[in-house]
C-alpha cells in the first residue's frame, strides 16, 4: 500500500475495495453512537490553498470523531504563502502530525509534499485530481445501486479534475465511462492514455451529452469554471452551452439512474434546478459520504 492518497491510479480495486468496506462499517458505527477512536491522539495537519466548505468540515469533523485532532492551515497564512519551500515546510510538519490533507493547484505541489513527508499526505483535490471525491461518489453509488459492476457511468461537462479522477477509477474498478466534453475541454491526455492501457473496461469521450447519458445508470457533472479559472467563466459559458444536465438529458438515462454532483454546483450552468433538487438526485448522500470515505482513508493510512 501506498503511504499517500495522491491519486486513484497509485492503488489495486482490492486496496480501494478494502477502504469501502471500512468506509460501511465506520459509518454503520457512527450513526449507531459506536465509539471508534481508530486514529486517538493522532493529529491531522490540513493545508488549504484553495477554498473549501465540504473537505475542511468532513476531514476536521472526520479526525474529531476517530479521536485525533485536525489543525486548520491556510495557504496565505502560513510560511508557505511567503515563498518557504514545500520540502521545509513538508519535513516540518512532519515532525509534528501524523498526516496531512492538502487542497491546492499543481499536482507537483503535493508530490512533492509527500515526498519529503515522513507521514501520509492526502490530495484533497488538485487541479488534475479530486481523488476523495471520487471515493465518496463510488461509495454513493454502492450504497444506492448495491454495487458498481456493470453500470454505466456517464460524465457531462469539463474534462476537469473530477472528470480525471473519474476516468482512473474506471480503469481500476472496470466500469463503463463515456464522458461528453467540448472541443478543447477534454480530460488530461496522460491520465487517459494510462487508463485506456490499463482498462479492461470501455472509456469513450464524446462531443455528444445525448451518447454519454443515454442508457446510463449515473449521471456526473460539475462546475464549467473550476477554482483557479474564474477569469475564463464568460468564454467557458459559451463553451459549455449544450452540455447542462437538464431534464431534456435525464430523460434518456435510466429512469432508476442516480445523479451526482460534487457540489458546489451553479445552477442554471451546468445542472437545472430541477435535475439537483429531482428525484434521481443523491448528492446530499454524497457530501455526507465524503466524511466516512475520509475517516477510511485516514484510518488506513494513518493507523
Ligand atoms: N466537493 C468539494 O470538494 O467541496 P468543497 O470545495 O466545498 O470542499
Ligand atoms: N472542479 C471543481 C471541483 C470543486 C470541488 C474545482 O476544482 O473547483
Amino acid at each position: 500500500m501506498e503511504k499517500d492518497f495522491l491519486a486513484l491510479s497509485r492503488f489495486s480495486k482490492t486496496e480501494l475495495d478494502a477502504i469501502f468496506a471500512l468506509t460501511k462499517e465506520l459509518k454503520q458505527k457512527q450513526k449507531s453512537g459506536i465509539e471508534h477512536h481508530l486514529l486517538k491522539g493522532k493529529t491531522l495537519a490540513m493545508i488549504f490553498e484553495k477554498s473549501s466548505t465540504r473537505t475542511r468540515i468532513s476531514f476536521e469533523v472526520g479526525m474529531y470523531q476517530l479521536g485525533g485532532h485536525p489543525l486548520f492551515i491556510s495557504g496565505k497564512d502560513s510560511q508557505m504563502g511567503r515563498g518557504e519551500p514545500i520540502k521545509d515546510t513538508a519535513r516540518v510538519i512532519a515532525r509534528y502530525c501524523d498526516g496531512v490533507m492538502i487542497r491546492t493547484f499543481a499536482q507537483a505541489t503535493v508530490e512533492e509534499f509527500a515526498k519529503y513527508s515522513s507521514v501520509p499526505v492526502i490530495n484533497g483535490l488538485t487541479d488534475l485530481h479530486h481523488p476523495c471525491q471520487i471515493m465518496a461518489d463510488i461509495f454513493t453509488v454502492i450504497e444506492h445501486k448495491g454495487g458498481y459492476e456493470g453500470l454505466k457511468f456517464a460524465w457531462v461537462g469539463d474534462g476537469n479534475n473530477m472528470a480525471n479522477s473519474w476516468i482512473e477509477a474506471a480503469a481500476i474498478f472496470g466500469f463503463d465511462l463515456t464522458l461528453a466534453c467540448p472541443e478543447g475541454y477534454d480530460p488530461d491526455a496522460t491520465v487517459l492514455e494510462w487508463a485506456r492501457a490499463k482498462a479492461t473496461s470501455k472509456i469513450v469521450i464524446t462531443r455528444d451529452p445525448k451518447d454519454a447519458v443515454k442508457g446510463a445508470d449515473v449521471l456526473n457533472t460539475d462546475v464549467w469554471a473550476s477554482m483557479g479559472q474564474e477569469e475564463e467563466q464568460k468564454i467557458r459559458e459559451k463553451a459549455f452551452a449544450g452540455y447542462q444536465l437538464n431534464e431534456e438529458l435525464l430523460a434518456l438515462a435510466k429512469p432508476d439512474c442516480v445523479v451526482l454532483h460534487c457540489l458546489p454546483a451553479h445552477r442554471g450552468e451546468e445542472i437545472t434546478n430541477g435535475v439537483i433538487e429531482g428525484k434521481n438526485s443523491v448528492v446530499w448522500d454524497e457530501a455526507e459520504n465524503r466524511l466516512h470515505v475520509q475517516k477510511a482513508i485516514m484510518a488506513t493510512l494513518m493507523k
